[in-house]
């Protein structure tokens, strides 16, 4: 019998990483037969990692932080999310050149639509932070029609520079943190901070928030989230972390890989939301 395909998530570090839990679960609801490893690769070694990878015959590697950027610069095809975010997290062999695709924003928007039953067209929306994580959704977010996209992050250059990049896709207000304080509030307020990583949560005003109002985490954990404590705190009408996303995103990079997209209900049944 042919040895399995083989795929692996590459990051540093990685260890915490649910991607092999997801996508065995992926694989035995289809009957493909596949590993998926854990490479913990540093910066310097990243490019080495997956040359070699591909080298030995690997069929595809998701790429997390703190490479999702290096992986951008490597790819020598990608797709349009990927050159949109100028980051991908999916790798992928097409045509024995490697090829870059961003799942982040299709996994985000997914989830939002189909497990939260969300729709964006027409909503006030606030983005927090604007680093890679923002990146990713920004372009799909613009593409579903909201009333206002407005993003705020601690240094405010970086979210002009974001505004700048994006600005043929849609018009984005930016602002630093102290000045959400005088605005009604938001129908969505996404947090892309990565200020929860590290157990702190930024003092954003609690005006931002009213009982109608969504907050969505992308980082996710089992207990609530730093930003889902203070969603909760300031009157959120509903809250959610990344779970979802995660799924979404995994189930969409098995798309590209596989040629079928996985069911992720029972997959996001099992983990912790
Ligand atoms: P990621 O790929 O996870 O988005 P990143 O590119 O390093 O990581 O971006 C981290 C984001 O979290 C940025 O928006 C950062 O704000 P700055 O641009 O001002 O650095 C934000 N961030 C990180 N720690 C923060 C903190 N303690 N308070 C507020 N924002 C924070």
């Amino acid at each position: 019998m042919p040895e399995p395909d083989r795929y692996a998530v590459v990051g540093h570090p990685v260890h915490h990483s649910r991607s092999p839990l997801i996508h065995g679960m992926f694989a035995r609801q289809a009957g493909d037969r596949l590993s998926y490893g854990l490479i913990d690769a540093e910066p310097e070694e990243f490019e080495n990692t997956v040359r070699g990878f591909f080298a030995a015959g690997g069929k595809g590697l998701n790429v997390t932080v703190p490479h999702k950027q290096a992986a951008y610069r490597l790819a020598q095809r990608l797709g349009r999310e990927a050159a949109l975010a100028q980051a991908v997290n999916t790798l992928s062999l097409e045509h024995e050149m490697i090829r870059g695709d961003n799942t982040d924003g299709i996994g985000f928007m997914r989830d939002l639509a189909l497990n939260f039953r969300r729709s964006v067209a027409g909503q006030r929306v606030l983005i927090l932070g604007a680093g890679g994580a923002a990146r990713g959704i920004v372009a799909p977010l613009l593409g579903a029609g909201p009333a206002q996209l407005w993003l705020a992050n601690r240094t405010l250059e970086r979210a002009e520079d974001l505004r700048r990049e994006f600005l043929g896709l849609g018009e984005i207000v930016v602002s630093s943190f102290q000045d959400l304080d005088r605005l009604p509030p938001f129908d969505i307020v996404i947090n892309a901070t990565s200020a929860g990583l590290k157990g702190v949560q930024p003092a954003f005003p609690g005006n931002l928030l009213s009982a109608e109002s969504f907050c969505y985490d992308l980082a996710y954990s089992v207990n609530d989230t730093p930003f889902v404590a203070w969603a909760r705190a300031n009157g959120a009408g509903e809250t959610a972390q990344g779970w979802g996303m995660l799924v979404e995103q995994a189930a969409e990079s098995y798309l590209i890989w596989r040629g079928h997209r996985p069911d992720t209900a029972p997959v996001l049944e099992t983990l912790a939301r």
